[in-house]
């Protein structure tokens, strides 16, 4: 405990690349389990690499809906953090797993399109919540973002964080470190020499994991 799942049904959004970010981050100090629930199979692919894997990092592939939820189920009594990256696509196997988490980040790019699909998947969710009789906290997070913002940027994320949609206060920006870790495997953390800027890269995903990690905990306080 807890499960965090990346679901967005807008492909492209920074879900598999955020959830790699964030378990190699926590792996660095506790076990961490993180299940590949693409049936692209993105996180199996980059454990299969010459990279090195974290020691405290367990990769799960050949996920189905059939068998997503014991699975869940098995890595939250193993290790004390379950992270699920989901396939680009509204599916059964989404809702189960979605259904098994305690919160769930939606990964959105500062792009109006993105922002409108990110709405349609919340209201999505919320159906599926009232179908469970249960809801699972959820925030948006700005992904890929520029340093320099485009005014059109800027409005998106104004009317979000003006709205009741929950959103990150910290957002993972476009760096090379973060897609160059899909070229060869490994970590951000074994990068050293190979990418500019290493440590804001570092600092950035660790940002977002102090946030997320305080939303869940006053999450559960609040439904205590
Ligand atoms: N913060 C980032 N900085 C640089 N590149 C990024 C960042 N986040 C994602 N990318 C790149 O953007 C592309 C899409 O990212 P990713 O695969 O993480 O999205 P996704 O939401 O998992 O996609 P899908 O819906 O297809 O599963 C990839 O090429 C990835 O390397
Ligand atoms: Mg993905």
């Amino acid at each position: 405990m807890p499960v965090i799942a990346f679901a967005n049904s807008k492909g492209g959004s920074g879900k598999t690349t955020t959830a790699l970010l964030l378990a190699c981050h926590l792996a660095r100090s506790r076990r961490v389990t993180i299940i590949d629930g693409d049936p692209r199979q993105p996180i199996t692919s980059w454990a299969g690499k010459e990279g090195h894997v974290p020691e405290n990092l367990t990769v799960i592939g050949k996920i189905t809906e059939d068998n997503v939820q014991q699975i869940i189920e098995d890595a939250a009594v193993k290790d004390p953090f379950v992270i699920v990256d989901l396939e680009g696509t509204a599916s059964k196997l989404m809702a189960y797993a979605i259904g098994q988490s305690d919160f769930i980040v939606i990964p959105c790019k500062e792009q109006q399109q993105d922002a409108e699909a990110a709405v349609q998947v919340i209201r999505a969710m919320q159906r599926d919540f009232k179908m469970m009789g249960r809801s699972v906290p959820f925030a948006i997070l700005f992904t890929m973002t520029k340093w320099i913002k485009a005014r059109a940027s800027k409005v998106i994320v104004e009317q979000f964080k003006t709205s009741t949609i929950p959103t990150f206060n910290a957002e993972i920006t476009d760096r090379d470190a973060f897609s160059q870790i899909f070229l060869r495997g490994g970590t951000i953390y074994d990068l050293k020499g190979t990418s500019n800027n290493l440590e804001k890269a570092v600092e950035n995903v660790e940002q977002f994991t102090i946030e997320l990690i305080q939303k869940i905990k006053t999450e559960a306080r609040d439904a205590a």
